[in-house]
């Protein structure tokens, strides 16, 4: 790969708004297992009869209409090859109604498998919008459902994009405000957009001076300081597609850059292609540690980034230096995490954009410098994690105790309150002892880059139980 500036990249996009759209590649399969959220099952989730993936199977009760559901992601809309890995240890077929986003498109039957030990797929088309939708089988027989494993989905026929900010090929990650059509805004920290292309050049149009960072086919993400108009990111590349994900560096404190997306720059007839999302969103919500402030390489030396990264998981980080959980001469981020941005001026954010998976929040290290009392701390966390569970209502939600020991007897406390009031899906964690201030802070409070990684080492195998 040979990285220049030298293309004449104004020209390149010209070329590629003009060409005709067409077919695409095809988006990798994605697997969704019948135990993990946002998975519905109308029964229990079992693990007694061997051979299953995941942690279990969606044992749904023996009635008609007790189905198991999924909610599936498309990059494009397209026709849904489903796989359903199922296990039918009767003789008698168990029939059912396939629904996409509640309306019946198909119907299928699970014949019997001799066992219910012997998983068998059974493949299934529908059609797809692009975005989420929620594929439900749902039994028209009183046997109900056979024992369902997973959904295995991939989405074929998507057209080709001409990558400009709205074309539907595009992932986005993270808060983006998507008001004007030619300039995405990427609010907070660490959003991020994947795309998949064909062509041999790709670049990005970019507004004013902003520091962008940028990855091809999975490598390790490279800066590019300062940049402002087309940005050419890398020519000669060889093979029929690639994938690139760029993201900005947040605008915070001192910083003024301009993290807006204007679209990708193809190659003349290049096009973009679906590329697939992965099951699970990770959103942390805090301050400058959850941002990975002060260091060069933030957002994707932090540990948010490298645990959701290592869970196969999209992620944000909604986080700003300096940030509160209480609004007391600080940016509150039991108030704020409701914005698009730190520099929105209302609680503007649409959860229906994307629904998070699991919310890891770290708050309470700047608190203490705003006087926020004890009690003011346990009742603002409980509200936060309230409000969180409204926004997100199948999140798994986590509660960090902060790295410098403040206020964790609160987290912990407003934790088992909500625990007590019924949410379950609510859990502290306890940190403690995972970083040394002396060896893995540049100062007592903010990690190093290994400081991240030992915390993302911790962190993971955490959400992994749940997500
Ligand atoms: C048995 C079996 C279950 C299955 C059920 C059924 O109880 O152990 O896994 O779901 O039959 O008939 O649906
Ligand atoms: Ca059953």
């Amino acid at each position: 790969m040979k990285l220049g500036s030298t293309l004449a990249a104004a020209t390149l996009l010209a070329t590629a708004v003009l060409v005709p759209a067409g077919n695409a590649a095809a988006a990798a399969p994605a697997r969704y297992e019948a135990e993990a959220s946002p998975a519905v099952c109308t029964g229990t989730i079992d693990s007694n009869h061997a051979g299953y993936s995941g942690t279990g199977f969606c044992n749904a009760d023996n009635a008609v209409g007790a189905g198991a559901q999924f909610t599936v992601n498309a990059s494009a809309a397209g026709t849904a090859t489903l796989g359903v890995r199922f296990a039918n240890g009767t003789t008698t077929s168990r029939p059912a109604d396939v629904l996409v986003n509640g309306v019946r498109v198909a119907g299928v039957s699970f014949d019997g498998t001799g066992a219910w030990t012997t998983w068998v797929t059974k493949t299934v088309t529908v059609p797809v919008a692009s975005g989420g939708s929620t594929i439900r089988l749902s039994p028209t027989a009183a046997g109900g459902l056979p024992n369902i494993d997973y959904l295995d989905v991939e989405v074929t026929g998507g057209t080709g994009g001409d990558g400009r900010p709205s074309d539907q090929n595009i992932q986005y990650y993270g808060r983006w405000n998507r008001s004007d059509a030619s300039w995405y805004a990427m609010g907070w920290a660490g959003g991020y957009l994947d795309a998949r292309f064909t062509g041999s050049s790709i670049g990005v149009r970019q507004r004013n001076a902003i520091d962008l960072y940028y990855s091809i086919d999975g490598a390790s993400p490279q800066w590019r300081r300062n940049m402002s108009g087309n940005v050419t990111l890398a020519t000669g590349l060889s093979g029929t597609s690639h994938t690139i994900r760029i993201g900005y560096r947040e605008r915070a404190g001192s910083y003024t850059g301009d993290p807006v997306f204007g679209g990708l720059i193809l190659a003349g007839g290049a096009q973009t292609a679906p590329i697939s999302r992965p099951a699970n969103f990770v959103e942390f919500i805090g301050d400058s540690i959850t941002v990975g402030q002060p260091n060069a390489d933030r957002p994707f030396t932090a540990y948010p980034w490298l645990a959701a990264e290592g869970l196969g998981a999209g992620h944000s980080q909604v986080a700003q230096g300096g940030a509160c959980l209480v609004s007391q001469d600080c940016y509150g981020m039991m108030d704020w995490f409701r914005r698009s941005s730190g520099s929105a001026t209302y609680d503007d954010w649409n959860f229906s954009t994307y629904q998070a998976t699991a919310v890891v929040i770290n708050l309470g290290t700047n608190d203490i410098g705003h006087g926020v009392s004890t009690t003011q701390f346990q009742q603002g966390y409980l509200v936060m994690l309230e409000r969180v569970r409204q926004a997100y209502p199948n999140a798994e939600i986590f509660a960090m105790g902060v790295f410098r020991n403040r206020y964790v007897t609160e987290t912990r406390n407003a934790v088992a309150a909500r625990n007590a009031a019924g949410d379950s899906r609510v859990r502290f964690v306890d940190t403690a002892g995972w970083i040394d201030p002396a060896t893995d802070t540049s100062d007592n409070v903010h990690p190093t880059d290994a400081g991240h990684a030992k915390i993302a080492q911790r962190l993971r195998p955490i959400l992994d139980q749940y997500i």
